[in-house]
């Protein structure tokens, strides 16, 4: 069981006394991070690839940020993992190359559940190549997928299955690892959108077969950076977008320009954090993975099954905190028996109160929420949000607590 108190304790920015529930938008960093990056400047700073003491030790931050990402997410091979700006950088630019693999007449899936950064990029290229686009929708009581509905879109036309791992709108798990089954049944490839799923749960590629998984540092408190990761047969014989002195190898050909090497190493101390809470407080998760797993690899899925307990325990409060409020609706899932088909990721509307008013309200008492449509731009607009303003939206972390919890509960009875 984790220790919030020990948790907290790596967190500089928790000390300033606020209450961050703002995590979907992005998480606070820890220690780790700081200090990876401070090494950084201080001491490694220089470009990829030169003969000289900063250059190779810079390489060498990036190529263990690398291998502890294929670690975090399972890949086969480090080179499977691509380091970018953001999700949204990486996903767009990578559609450019899947793009080529398109003729007029195919079809792309996309959902109404995902974040925009996993539709937009595949109606473009689909302008692009005069391809269909098939939406898979919600059933909006609970806003969970519709999985007859992507069977049913289903076709030998279709070439890509778009998913998101978590919705940042309303906290819906997917079940990507059927998405990927039905996809690859007509021999398409399945994008996953693990963005909102990276903090709260593990993630083991290799056992979902995805195609491409993409996810961000900063949702799990790491500095701003993008993760895309790809099946080594498939970004190998992809073209690659690149200027031409660059190599053509993996990851370096989809590593365009010069990285944010900084973050690449501040994202190791991300992972480093996470390897410590998992030795720290998840030795009850070891006999679970031990067959498949050792080292920091096992680590870090004792962290994440760790920390998907603490927050599956601390969603009955936050649950009990909406309940109590008169005229308050939690779009998504609420049952608590179904709590972890949900990541702790609420947002609900408050009867005759416009959202960015209640997070204004919530901000003036040092408890930050997010209003709006976080960019979830299909999902609010099929909830009929869009023209009220869209949601107000409490993100739990695992570093948040019931204590926390209790004064928002205040707070919106003072609302
Ligand atoms: C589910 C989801 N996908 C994609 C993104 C975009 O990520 P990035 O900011 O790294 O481009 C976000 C950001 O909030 C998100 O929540």
């Amino acid at each position: 069981m984790l220790n919030s108190e020990m948790v907290r304790a790596h967190f500089p920015a928790l000390g300033s006394g606020a209450i961050f529930f703002d995590n979907p938008g992005g998480t606070q960093v820890v220690q780790e991070v700081i200090q990876r990056m401070a090494h950084y400047y201080q001491h490694t700073n220089a470009n990829h690839g030169g003969s000289f003491y900063t250059s190779r030790s810079s390489d060498a931050v990036v190529h263990e940020s690398r291998q502890a990402m294929a670690d975090f997410l399972n890949a086969a091979r480090p080179e499977e993992i691509i380091f970018g700006q953001n999700m949204t950088s990486l996903t767009l630019h990578i559609s450019r190359s899947i793009a080529r693999l398109l003729k007029e007449g195919d079809e792309i899936i996309v959902t109404r559940l995902d974040h925009d950064a996993n539709i937009a990029p595949w109606l473009l290229i689909a302008e692009d190549r005069g391809c269909q686009i098939r939406w898979v929708d919600i059933h909006p009581e609970d806003c969970t997928l519709n999985m007859e509905e992507l069977e049913r879109q289903l076709s030998s036309r279709t070439k890509l299955v778009a998913i998101g791992y978590a919705s940042n709108a309303v906290g819906t798990i997917n079940d990507v690892r059927r998405a990927v089954q039905l996809a690859h049944s007509v021999g398409a490839l399945c994008f996953i959108d693990a963005v909102q799923y990276a903090p709260h749960r593990t993630i083991d590629v290799q056992e979902l077969d995805c195609d491409f998984l993409a996810c961000s540092a900063y949702k799990f408190f790491g500095p701003h950076l993008g993760i895309l990761y790809g099946k080594y047969e498939l970004l190998d014989r992809l073209t690659a977008y690149k200027v031409r002195p660059a190599s053509n190898e993996l990851p370096d050909k989809f590593e365009t320009g010069t990285q944010s090497f900084e973050s690449i190493a501040g994202t190791l101390g991300a992972l480093e954090y996470l390897s410590w809470l998992g030795t720290t407080f998840g030795e009850e998760y070891i006999p679970r993975y031990q067959e498949r797993f050792s080292g920091r690899g096992l680590a870090l899925k004792q962290a994440m099954a760790t920390i998907e307990a603490y927050e599956i325990d601390i969603n009955t409060a936050l649950l009990n905190t909406f309940n109590s409020v008169p005229g308050l609706h939690i779009w998504g899932i609420t049952d608590p028996a179904r709590m972890s088909e949900r990541v702790p990721t609420f947002s609900f509307t408050l009867h005759g109160k416009d959202p960015e008013a209640i997070a204004e309200a919530l901000g003036q008492e040092n408890i930050y929420v997010w209003n709006g449509n976080f960019y979830a731009l299909a999902v609010i607009e099929r909830l009929g949000l869009e023209e009220q303003g869209g949601v107000v939206r409490v993100g739990l972390a695992h570093h948040n607590t019931t204590a926390e919890i209790s004064r928002l509960h205040e707070a919106l009875h003072r609302l």
